[in-house]
């Protein structure tokens, strides 16, 4: 354990006195910023956006968007004229409070307009990260009975409207779109629509998104977030983000992520501050340039860019002018000391890192930037939220004593349910009061805790959860495939890769050709960066008794560890 800290300048920053506001800090007072207060009822895109559009914030450029081929921005004002026309197309076609409105196109502002619309009539948004295939795409909106698809004429290609019965209407972003019962020519109903759209005020318990995310068994499940969320979405902007009125804030991650909408999309805009996205793949060159083009003074990302940045060499970062940022922020996987320490030599700067989930909603475990920070530690639980390490009864276990990451049960932005599976929701549960992870981790004499790594077999492959039984289940759809098991195997870059373990059918040979196949078989069966990068042809794998793969077995072979107990492995 290290015992390094890195101290900060705390006079300037939103959380000055961590101790002391943890030890007496109520959620409750920061409820008293929103409108329920005086109605009981909200609704979160009119908090982050409309809000603003009747205070002196009304021009005050809210996006700031760019790509290959668009560079535009829009105020406060803006985004709430152009969401609520989205909202009216929606609202046209019968969308309504509850119904699932899924959105799959890429990074765009209609993107955010649409998302904000949706939410805005009181309806659940389900983004969907532009790069799933039909296989995915289906097991998705058929879990979900989406009603309401929007998407782009290039992203229809994969989705099988035939075979969802609940899907209604399918709502097209692009050019010369034939309209007819089911399809609607977005760009043209939107210049039609009304600006005016009566916000739909609804519980604070009502639903507002889906994220569908992986687990270690079974297909990807909903994630239910609620518009009680915007408490500790704006809450961590000010402390964990630290914006303030005049920050230019960057999250560099896509709306299909859950890291994308609360950090991109609400956590900025409940603040108040202008947002910028940058639509496109990842290029270095690129990104330094979006953060010297906008003067981005608060930036957000993921040990893998970081990294992939470390990589393209410190002479580029020379080229740029970098000088207004003030506050970094990483999230999604383990933060190399390495890495801080790259970012301290280039920016001057320390990298705060955060721990969250998808099913969290919202960052619980930082280094805020008033706070000494230990590098390779996550940090401490922000106020209002009691972290814990628990055995696998529920009981906490002293400082230093790995174990499961647990949460107190009762965050705001704290999931509310898996969608039709009431069931898998319990069992994040234990002993009825602590938040299981799936995280293990021990926490210091201090209260800092450190990640150890997932105790399932979740594999976090450049800042993106790959669920190893999806990967496996699409493997063996192919002729060739009899057994498959899929681990992620450590990777200096990207955290972790993609591994398969694979025995083939009788009559089929093992060659790099169908190395390749089976590659370009889940590229299009599931999403690109769910392909396995390695595969090895075994003969046969490692199976319990009841038929299940072993992954912690293979894992085990391919590092070299011991294989632990082999009671339950068949012969
Ligand atoms: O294993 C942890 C890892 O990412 C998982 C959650 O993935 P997802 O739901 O996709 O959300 C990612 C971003 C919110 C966690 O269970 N993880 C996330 N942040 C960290 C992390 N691992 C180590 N350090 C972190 N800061």
């Amino acid at each position: 354990m290290t015992t390094q800290t890195l101290s900060a300048k705390t006079d300037h920053y939103n959380l000055k006195n961590y101790d002391e506001v943890y030890n007496s800090f109520q959620w409750s007072q920061v409820e008293q910023n929103f409108s329920w207060h005086a109605t009981g009822l909200v609704n979160i895109a009119h908090e982050a956006i409309d809000r603003h559009a009747k205070t002196e914030k009304a021009n005050k450029v809210a996006l700031y968007y760019s790509d290959q081929y668009r560079k535009e921005q829009y105020t406060f004002k803006e985004m709430k004229d152009y969401s609520n026309k989205a909202g009216n197309v929606l609202k046209n076609i019968g969308v309504n409070k509850g119904n699932r409105v899924f959105i799959f196109m890429p990074r765009s502002p209609e993107l955010y307009f649409v998302l904000l619309g949706t939410i805005k009539l009181g309806a659940i948004a389900g983004p969907l990260f532009e790069a799933f295939m039909e296989g995915a795409v289906k097991d998705r909106l058929e879990d979900s009975s989406a009603k309401v698809l929007v998407t782009t004429s290039e992203l229809l290609k994969r989705v099988p409207v035939n075979e969802l019965p609940n899907l209604e209407k399918v709502v097209i972003v692009g050019e010369d779109v034939k309209e007819d019962e089911t399809y609607i020519d977005f760009t043209k109903n939107f210049e039609q629509a009304s600006a005016t759209l009566d916000v739909k005020w609804v519980d604070r318990e009502d639903g507002m998104i889906l994220h569908y995310t992986s687990g270690s068994t079974g297909k990807p499940k909903g994630v239910l977030h609620v518009h009680n969320a915007m408490i500790q979405h704006y809450q961590t902007a000010k402390w964990v983000l630290d914006l303030k009125d005049d920050d230019v804030y960057w999250c560099t991650a896509d709306p299909g992520w859950v890291t994308g909408t609360t950090y991109g999309v609400f956590a900025p805009w409940l603040a108040g501050v202008s947002n910028v996205i940058r639509g496109g793949r990842f290029s270095p060159s690129d990104w330094y340039q979006t953060l010297e083009n906008y003067n981005v003074t608060v930036w957000y990302s993921a040990p893998t860019a970081f990294r992939m940045l470390m990589g393209a060499g410190d002479e580029l970062i020379k080229n740029y002018n970098l000088s207004s940022l003030r506050h970094v922020v990483s999230v999604g996987e383990p933060l190399n000391p390495e890495v801080i320490r790259w970012g301290i030599k280039v920016t001057n700067l320390r990298i705060h890192d955060t721990w969250w989930m998808t099913e969290t909603g919202s960052q619980l475990i930082c280094n805020y930037p008033s706070m000494e920070m230990k590098p390779g530690s996550m940090g401490k639980p922000i106020p209002g939220v009691e972290a814990a390490i628990v055995d696998d009864e529920g009981n906490v276990l002293p400082p230093n004593r790995m174990g499961n990451l647990a949460i107190k049960k009762g965050w705001p932005s704290m999931m509310r349910a898996i969608w039709n599976n009431m069931e898998k929701y319990e069992s994040y549960f234990l002993a009825g009061d602590w938040y299981v992870s799936g995280d293990s981790a021990y926490m210091d004499e201090e209260g800092y805790f450190w990640f150890q790594g997932r105790i399932d077999d979740v594999i976090m492959t450049s800042g993106e959860r790959v669920g190893p039984f999806e990967i496996e289940s699409k493997l063996l759809e192919h002729p060739a495939i009899a057994e498959a098991g899929v681990i992620g195997k450590p990777d200096p870059v990207r955290g972790e890769i993609i591994k398969a373990f694979i025995a083939l059918r009788d009559g089929y040979e093992q060659s790099a050709e169908l190395q390749e196949d089976i590659r370009n078989f889940v590229k299009k069966g599931l999403a690109a960066h769910a392909a396995p990068r390695e595969i090895e042809f075994k003969d046969k794998l490692p199976k319990t008794r009841s038929g299940k793969i072993m992954r912690r077995v293979l894992k085990a072979w391919e590092l070299d560890l011991p294989t632990g107990d082999l009671s339950t492995m068949e012969d």
